[in-house]
């Protein structure tokens, strides 16, 4: 188990490299502009917290997996429009979820003053 948890470090420290990081947020910004040229803010805000009046749920922070937000775009499951591979390509798909992800998750209940003394 210790010799797990040592790989994962190890591994995630690679995953994390300064390259890495530049090109995550070169797609992070090509994903941010495709998220207001297709107009997703005007259903789930421009912060992902969702549309008014429900006109679409919040998307992030903490985003549904890649394949989930994936089906959702090209064939959703309810009222959201479809975005077919013509409208937004398979790179630009990657690019918009690299914004989504790129979002600061949100803090911890327990972290939160107002909440934590709520549930006192
Ligand atoms: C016209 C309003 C509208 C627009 C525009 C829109 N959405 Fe949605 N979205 C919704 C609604 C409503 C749902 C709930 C499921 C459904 O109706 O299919 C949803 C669901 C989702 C989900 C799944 C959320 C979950 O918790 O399962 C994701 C991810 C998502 N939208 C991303 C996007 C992205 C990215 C765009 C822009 C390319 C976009 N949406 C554009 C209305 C919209």
């Amino acid at each position: 188990m210790k010799h797990l948890i040592t790989n994962f470090f190890i591994l995630s420290s690679v995953a994390i490299s300064p390259a890495v990081q530049a090109a995550d947020l070169e797609a992070a910004q090509r994903g941010e502009a495709l998220f207001m040229q297709n107009q997703c803010d005007s259903c789930h805000g421009t912060n992902g917290q969702g549309g008014e009046r429900s006109a679409g749920p919040k998307i992030f922070p903490n985003p549904t997996p890649f394949v989930a937000f994936e089906l959702q775009l090209r064939t959703p499951r309810s009222l959201m429009p479809r975005y077919p591979v013509q409208v937004i390509s398979d790179a630009q798909l990657k690019d918009l979820y690299a914004f989504v992800e790129s979002m600061p998750q949100s803090p911890a209940a327990s972290q939160i003053s107002l909440l934590k003394n709520a549930m006192r």
